[in-house]
């Protein structure tokens, strides 16, 4: 009988970008070789760290690449987690998992439902026993169930989370990859950055790169670029300069948004053909996780790659996020001053000694 893993997403070979990452490996190289091939800064590479922080609306010492975020995950769970509470979804990913119970960590799974994590349950843990040391939740396309948290949930839960001073991980590799349907302000949109975020491209370029990201609070970050440093004291940069260059000739929003992507969609929706057959309907009839709808409703693919400040500022109002902003303000998050560090800009980072 065959096995189906639920165990983590792989892209499709055929969805790989060989050729353009293998010239930007190349390009990157020859631009930026001395800095990529010496041991290099812990936070990861100079002009993608620039690049990320001005996606999320941070400073770039809020962002921590590191090779893989399930490296990430390691450090963090080691500087927070170890003999303490954790809060996670029931079931989540099998790696955090193992990760959080090596550690000698209490990992305590929290009841889901079909729009995900249940608040209540979230508030009674909360109210009940030790403080967690953080709440592990992927709230779009969660692995393994691949559920995704309702717009009303995501601000319920950022409340929850601010108003007992707890840290929200929100683990987040598979938003871009959607084909269909709204996309949903992240939890760390709905703090106005003050929750913990994580990312990667290995569901949106390559998993071989080994690239994932935190945006993390600023000390906080800094004791995992220790950590880091301690353990590999820098990353792979290769990998991180081959991804800046992808991300600089602009491939990154049409390479997530579907162009290589689309024979997985393609697939989806025979699939779905299927299953709607089965049930004497047409795919258009179909919810995501396939249940039938009543009303017959078309949902164009769309992928949302930033919100834009304006259209986050909706969301948030619409959201009760005029409480988040004030959150914000309180917590001391000012708005950035600076200048961004666009697509396009190619920049060298200094090497720095370890
Ligand atoms: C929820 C989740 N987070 C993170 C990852 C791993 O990301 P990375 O390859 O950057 O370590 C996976 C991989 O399947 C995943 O399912």
């Amino acid at each position: 009988m065959a096995t189906i893993s639920f165990a983590r997403g792989v892209p499709a070979p055929e969805c790989l970008p060989v050729d353009e990452l293998a010239d930007c490996a190349r390009v990157a190289l020859e631009r930026d070789g001395k800095t990529i091939l010496s041991y290099g800064a812990s936070s990861g590479y100079g002009p993608l760290r620039e690049w990320l922080a001005a996606r999320h609306d941070v400073e770039p010492g809020r962002i921590f690449i590191t090779n893989g975020s399930l490296q990430g995950f390691v450090f963090l769970a080691q500087r927070l987690a170890v003999g303490k509470r954790v809060l996670v979804e029931r079931p989540t990913y099998d790696r955090p998992l193992k990760i959080l119970r090596e550690i000698g960590a209490d990992v305590v799974g929290l009841h889901c439902d079909d729009q995900g994590l249940d608040p209540d349950a979230l508030e009674e843990a909360l109210k009940a026993g030790e403080k967690p040391a953080f709440v592990y939740l992927i709230p779009t396309f969660q692995n393994p169930s691949g559920r995704t948290l309702s717009e009303e949930r995501r601000t319920r839960i950022v409340e929850l989370a601010l108003e007992h001073d707890v840290l929200l991980l929100e683990d987040d590799p598979y938003s871009l990859v959607r084909f269909e349907g709204e996309p949903l302000p992240s939890l760390f949109e709905l703090s106005g950055g003050e929750t913990a975020y994580s990312s990667s491209f290995s569901k949106t370029i390559a998993p071989g790169l080994r690239v994932g990201w935190f945006v993390l609070p600023e000390p906080l970050e800094r004791e995992l670029e220790l950590a880091a440093n301690g353990t590999y004291i820098g990353p792979v940069l290769l990998g991180q300069a081959a991804a800046y260059e992808f991300v600089s000739r602009g491939l990154f929003e049409p390479h997530a948004s579907g162009r290589r992507l689309l024979p997985l969609g393609r697939a989806r929706g025979r699939r779905r053909d299927r299953v709607a057959r089965s049930r004497g309907g047409s795919r258009s009839d179909l919810r995501e996780g396939n249940g039938l709808r009543r009303r017959t409703r078309h949902a164009a693919p769309r992928v949302q790659l930033r919100l834009g400040r304006r259209d986050r500022r909706r969301r948030l109002a619409a959201s009760g996020g005029a409480c988040c902003a004030g959150i914000a303000a309180r917590a001391g998050f000012r708005p950035r001053s600076r200048s961004r560090a666009g697509a396009g800009s190619r920049r060298s980072s200094r090497p720095v000694s370890s």
